[in-house]
């Protein structure tokens, strides 16, 4: 049977090469320190899943959800949440929405909106949902350049004003997958601006909120004057409370777009199991992340300050768990990840993979499974010293 059309517009896969070579190491029983995936090497914390169990036990847990927009607890939970955290004031019933996970949310507000030959705002280097999502809806996406010159946000005065008369969506991600880099309050004033001027539906994506190292806490544009009439974010409590098997997040905001995303979901998915929206809504309020982040930190330290010692100059990330190097000179950015993986058996992310403003750089994760203390981030430096060649100069 052929397989529907839109499928083609899907980008090739280009991580599929180090993937290749990651499953042959593996195969071959070579010790992989893989720095590749981001996804917390830590366990759920105990009392989240004694909830989950508790709530397990409960028979009305076992049918449909049938309320409106999520498990009444977990929106509750949700708003008091971003009361306390961000001093924003949300109605559960309708400015908040329960997800699958921030994945299905991005995916889901592109079906929303995107009609085909409508235009989004997307930046690159970036999470690829939204960039794929509008495609398969039949959009175009117009790339915004993230740059270490414009500290990775997006120049919205670069956009062509034609262009954002025609966009509908601009999508945001910050605390930013795969850069770390974080969005200051004016850069999150700036685009409530452009999209109040150009009528335009802010998509942010927020679910790194809660990962920052050295005191800092990401802001929610939802803080923003005037950011209720034309943003929706996403949060997620995969990043926060190492659930990224239970898959359940939320979208905060604009009205319209909760109603807009809501409609797709209820015609699409019946929500997910009651007992994991219970047991999320009880650790908003009562689980905080601190050992889980002060590992990342040790892990961070390590890795920055032994690159640096071999010659890089990279910045601690303040958020997010990622590492955003840049290549010696003489590689790209897939040539470095090979060189890593086949002479230092270290497994990072080609930048090219999150596009082609991503070229010249590699993320390395801080999410390493086994290691206890920051030993395996060490080795990891250790072997890059031993076994890849590094001239800082041509
Ligand atoms: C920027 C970004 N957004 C969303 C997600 C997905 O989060 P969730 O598990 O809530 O679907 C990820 C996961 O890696 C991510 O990096």
């Amino acid at each position: 049977m052929q397989r529907a059309k839109r499928l083609d517009l899907i980008p090739p896969y280009l991580f599929g090469e180090i993937a290749r070579l990651k499953a042959e190491a593996v195969a071959a029983g070579r010790d992989l320190i893989d720095l590749g995936i981001g996804d917390p090497d830590q366990p759920t914390p105990p009392a989240i899943l004694a909830k989950l169990s508790e709530a397990a036990r409960d028979p009305e847990t076992h049918r449909y959800d049938e309320s409106p927009a999520g498990d009444p607890s977990f929106l509750e939970a949700c708003a008091r949440w971003f009361r306390t955290r961000f001093g924003v004031t949300l109605d559960p019933k309708t400015e908040l929405l329960q997800l699958i996970g921030s994945k299905e949310g991005l995916a889901h507000l592109c079906w929303g909106y995107i009609d085909p030959g409508d235009v989004a705002l997307v930046p690159d280097p970036a999470y690829t949902v939204p960039k794929v999502n509008t495609l398969l809806a039949g959009g175009t996406p117009h790339l915004m350049p993230l740059t270490a010159q414009n500290k990775w946000l997006p120049d919205l005065s670069a956009v062509p004003t034609d262009v954002a008369r025609q966009a509908k969506l601009l999508f945001l991600n910050y605390p930013n997958n795969p850069t770390g880099a974080v969005a200051t309050p004016e850069f999150f004033a700036e685009a409530v601006r452009f999209a109040r001027e150009f009528d335009l539906l802010i998509c942010q994506d927020c679910a790194y909120a809660e990962v920052g190292y050295d005191g800092y806490r990401a802001p929610s544009i939802l803080e923003t004057p005037g950011a209720l009439d034309v943003a929706i974010e996403t949060h997620s409590l995969s990043k926060t409370f190492n659930m990224t098997g239970w898959r359940i997040g939320f979208a905060a905001g604009n009205k319209d777009a909760v109603a807009t995303l809501n409609r797709v979901k209820s015609n699409i998915d019946s929500k997910q199991f009651a007992a994991i929206a219970r047991a999320g809504g009880w650790a908003m309020e009562h689980v905080n992340n601190d050992r889980t982040l002060d590992l990342y930190k040790r892990r961070r330290d390590i890795l920055i300050n032994g690159l640096n010692g071999l010659g890089w100059n990279a910045p601690l990330p303040q958020a997010a768990f990622y590492v955003w190097v840049p290549v010696p000179p003489g590689y790209t950015s897939m040539s470095f990840a090979k060189d890593l993986l086949e002479k230092a058996g270290v497994l990072a992310i080609p930048g090219v993979g999150y596009g082609e403003n991503g070229e010249g750089y590699v993320r390395m994760s801080l999410t390493l499974t086994g290691d206890e203390n920051g030993e395996r981030v060490q080795e990891a430096v250790d072997r890059i010293r031993e076994h890849i060649p590094i001239r800082w100069t041509v």
